[in-house]
């Protein structure tokens, strides 16, 4: 397995202050930045776009991991790419590949996977590395056709749109069923996993095939990030 990657998760940080919170994930030893765009149709809460991403590169060496959570990344790839992302995920069930009916918690249904593989291309055309996330509901062999195409499949244990919820510890065997897929692949590919992780939840899903941590509330809410940081490496690898 890769050594561990823990990224902060910036929506965890003060909006008042997100140079001084994005320098404490640095100075903390924090692998990535991870930074959570919200457009308020995909998911049911806005936060921030391009310009947060290019003011948060000059604050910090950190690479940024964007997590868009967006219907139409394929509009902002390009923007988000001169801003300064490192890597720049997208979800399966965007793009119109979800059902009706599910605003708030996206359901994957094949609508256009056209469109998802385009725009993982033009991301990586892009410069950056091209992440897909899959929601809580959707099954992982959905990012099966898209192997070839990314650099890291992120396995969502929250629905997104908010920090600070419990971890659903039912989708570990989904972050186990990716770490397979990437194998057969034979490709380099993260597994990622997102939402609730603290020092309980991180090593179920490391010992699951998870080399990438984006944790949020639980450790932007020490006033000693490093701390915090260096603690849940502990607990992923112990
Ligand atoms: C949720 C976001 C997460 C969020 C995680 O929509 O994708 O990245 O910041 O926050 P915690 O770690 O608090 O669950
Ligand atoms: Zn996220």
């Amino acid at each position: 397995m890769p050594p561990a990657i823990i990224a902060p998760s910036i929506l965890a940080g003060d909006f008042a202050n997100m140079e001084r919170d994005a320098r404490r994930a640095e100075q903390g030893g924090g692998d990535w930045l991870h930074c959570d765009v919200m457009d308020g149709h995909f998911v049911p809460n806005i936060t921030f776009g391009p310009p947060m991403i290019e003011a948060l590169h000059r604050s910090t060496k950190l690479p940024l991991d964007v997590h868009l959570m967006i219907e139409r990344p394929d509009q902002y790839a390009e923007q988000f790419a001169k801003a300064g992302a490192h890597v720049q995920t997208i979800h399966v069930e965007a793009l119109g590949n979800k059902k009706a009916g599910t605003e708030g918690r996206a359901v994957f249904e094949k609508k256009n996977l056209a469109a998802i593989s385009e725009t993982l291309t033009r991301i990586r055309q892009l410069g950056c590395l091209a992440g897909l996330a899959v929601n809580p509901l959707t099954p992982v062999n959905a990012v099966e056709p898209f192997l070839e195409s990314v650099d890291l499949i992120l396995i969502m244990s929250v629905w997104p749109g908010f920090g600070g919820q419990k971890f659903m510890g039912e989708v570990v065997p989904k972050i186990r069923e990716a770490r397979e897929l990437v194998k057969r692949s034979g490709r380099a590919i993260h597994v990622a996993v997102d939402g609730g992780i603290d020092n309980s939840s991180g090593k179920p899903c490391g010992d699951a095939g998870a080399d990438v941590f984006v944790a949020g509330s639980s450790l932007y809410r020490h006033s000693d990030l490093g701390k915090a940081i260096e603690e849940l490496r502990r607990t992923i690898s112990a």
